[in-house]
């Protein structure tokens, strides 16, 4: 079993969705559904749909469009079957690595944070293409590790690395084969009003992470915390690149 196998299964399905959707990827997702319905897609595919909180986003700003929201995991996606429930919107188990679909099937792919699991991104990002018809698009979201939240979290969950690893295999893998990419960055507001509300949350967060409890509260980053409040007035901005990559203009 792959670590994303066990990560998003047994209990934490619901718990991702009670926890993490709401306080973290429900802005995400209202960012990827607009810039999705500016390409007027007719055939989606969304891979690594989790528990459908874009898959929600993109129906509702693309209420006609047919929408196939896959996950390596089923428990994410009964979680899914939950929230969005449409003859538009179908849900299936699939790996993005290995894609149960026809070559050429859709015109847009839409991937929001699910990249940086795919053990091997080469050929998760060949499989989109493959399923894409020749002037389909490809739409990847994925958070970067700068901002001053990465600022104080990186003292207890150092994300560098797996969000460097993500953005190398776009860049060597992903974009040589399409003719456009057309890179868009946004800061989703964070705002904390005190240490212990960054901390609560943070320790919500805890059961998705490899870190513990004692670290979050640790007195180092809670020097952090008041530093980035001071310099940045309360705010504590995540950046998202999007790469929306495609067919020449
Ligand atoms: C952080 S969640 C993101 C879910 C959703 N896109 C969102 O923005 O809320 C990552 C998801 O990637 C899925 N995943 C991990 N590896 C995968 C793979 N190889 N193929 C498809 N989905 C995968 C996990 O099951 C999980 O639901």
């Amino acid at each position: 079993m792959s670590t994303s196998d066990t990560l998003f299964a047994g209990s934490i399905p619901a718990m991702y969705d009670r926890y993490m959707v709401p306080l973290l990827f429900r802005p995400y997702a209202e960012q990827t559904a607009q810039r999705a319905q500016a390409l007027s897609p007719m055939h989606i595919l969304e891979t690594a749909a989790g528990t459908g909180v874009v898959t929600e986003a993109l129906h509702g700003a693309l209420p006609t469009a047919e929408i196939k929201a896959t996950d390596l995991n089923p428990p994410m996606l009964q979680e899914a079957a939950r929230r969005v429930t449409s003859p538009n919107v179908r849900f299936e188990q699939a790996d993005a690595l290995d894609l149960p679909f026809g070559d050429g099937s859709f015109d847009l792919v839409v991937c929001q944070f699910g990249a940086m699991f795919f053990p091997d991104k080469v050929k998760g990002h060949a499989e989109a293409r493959r399923v894409l018809r020749p002037s389909g698009r490809l739409y990847v979201a994925e958070p970067l590790a700068r901002g001053p939240h990465q600022y104080i979290i990186e003292l207890f969950h150092d994300e560098t690395a797996v969000r460097k690893g993500a953005a190398e295999a776009l860049a060597k893998f992903a974009r040589p084969q399409f003719a456009t990419d057309q890179i868009a960055t946004y800061a989703e507001k964070r705002s904390y009003s005190d240490f212990d509300s960054f901390a609560a949350r943070m320790i919500a967060n805890m059961r998705f992470n490899g870190y513990t409890e004692e670290a979050v509260l640790a007195p180092a980053v809670r020097r952090r915390f008041e530093e980035t409040r001071a310099a940045h007035g309360g705010r504590f901005d995540q950046p998202v690149r999007i790469d929306c990559f495609g067919p020449a203009a």
